[in-house]
């Protein structure tokens, strides 16, 4: 039996306090999800960018609570040592501090999830309250907040000017004051990340093209593989171009099928000649 053991919100915090970075990584699917189990990712987002990356949507609105269920139980059986986080998908939590505490305990209920996130500062700290005092775990999310790209006005950098950079201080306050274990940034400049991560007393910070300043890092799987084929954020490394290497793959299987060399007789299977005459017997 191995001896190793699931990540838990101590083990987190531990490393914090030891000052390794929290490592991250988006998942939607089972296949996926056992290999960052396999390479000990800490913790793994079923974000619900899975709209765009696994869906083909446009944006993430469309996806539904249903969605998200099916694809996090996918990846609660392929990683079954990581911390894993639910994405609370567009008006499952803000309409009312009731609707979060039901949506984050179907999260944790049918998916086995260990956490929560939900997106938003001040205006969403009652629903983040609620969801902490129903005893689950909760992160925030602020800067570029996809489900509000809209009012922010695209997918853009967050926090550039002082006065928003204030507001996103002021708000990530008061999700730590509300119970968040840990608030995640999307495209802030890394100044004003490196002042949050100073000031937090309760949570730790997570970056998505923030910077370095920040007690750990998330990357969308789909990006740091060249996978998602709109577009490349900048913020994004491609550790390694698999989509390359599928599409390659994929074009050699055509023209091996079409040339008529595959398959080999390695990849398929025989019959004894008994048993093929006593076919063509019951043939005749
Ligand atoms: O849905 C998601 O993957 C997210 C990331 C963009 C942080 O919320």
């Amino acid at each position: 039996m191995s001896d190793r053991k699931k990540v838990t919100l101590n083990s987190l915090i531990k490393k914090v306090t030891e000052g390794t970075p929290i490592t991250m990584l988006t998942c939607y699917d089972f296949p996926t999800a056992y290999f960052q189990d396999e390479a000990e990712i800490d913790m793994i987002l079923v974000g619900d960018s899975l709209g765009m990356t696994m869906l083909g949507y446009d944006s993430t609105l469309p996806v539904t609570m249903e969605d998200m269920i099916r694809h996090t139980q996918a990846v609660r059986r392929g990683a079954p040592y990581t911390w894993l986080i639910g994405d609370m998908p567009y008006m499952t939590y803000q309409p009312s501090v009731e609707s979060a505490i039901r949506n984050a305990g179907r999260f944790m209920a049918e998916a086995s999830c260990d956490a929560i996130k939900l997106e938003g500062g001040a205006e969403m700290a009652d629903r983040m309250r609620g969801i902490v005092a129903a005893g689950i775990p909760a992160m925030g999310h602020l800067g570029l907040t996809p489900q509000s790209a809209s009012a922010l006005g695209g997918f853009r950098v967050q926090g550039k000017g002082a006065l928003q950079a204030k507001k996103i201080i002021d708000d990530a306050k008061s999700l730590e004051q509300a119970g968040a274990f840990s608030i995640l940034f999307e495209m802030i400049p890394e100044r004003l990340m490196k002042i949050i991560t100073d000031r937090m007393e309760t949570c730790f910070s997570i970056s998505l093209g923030s910077g370095l300043h920040a007690h750990g890092q998330l990357l969308i799987y789909h990006d740091m593989f060249g996978l998602y084929p709109k577009f490349k954020p900048r913020m994004a490394k491609v550790f390694a171009e698999a989509g390359k290497v599928i599409l390659d793959g994929l074009k050699q299987y055509a023209k091996e099928v079409e040339e008529g060399t595959f398959p080999q007789p390695e990849n398929w299977f025989t019959m004894s000649d008994e048993e093929f005459d006593e076919l063509q017997k019951l043939l005749d």
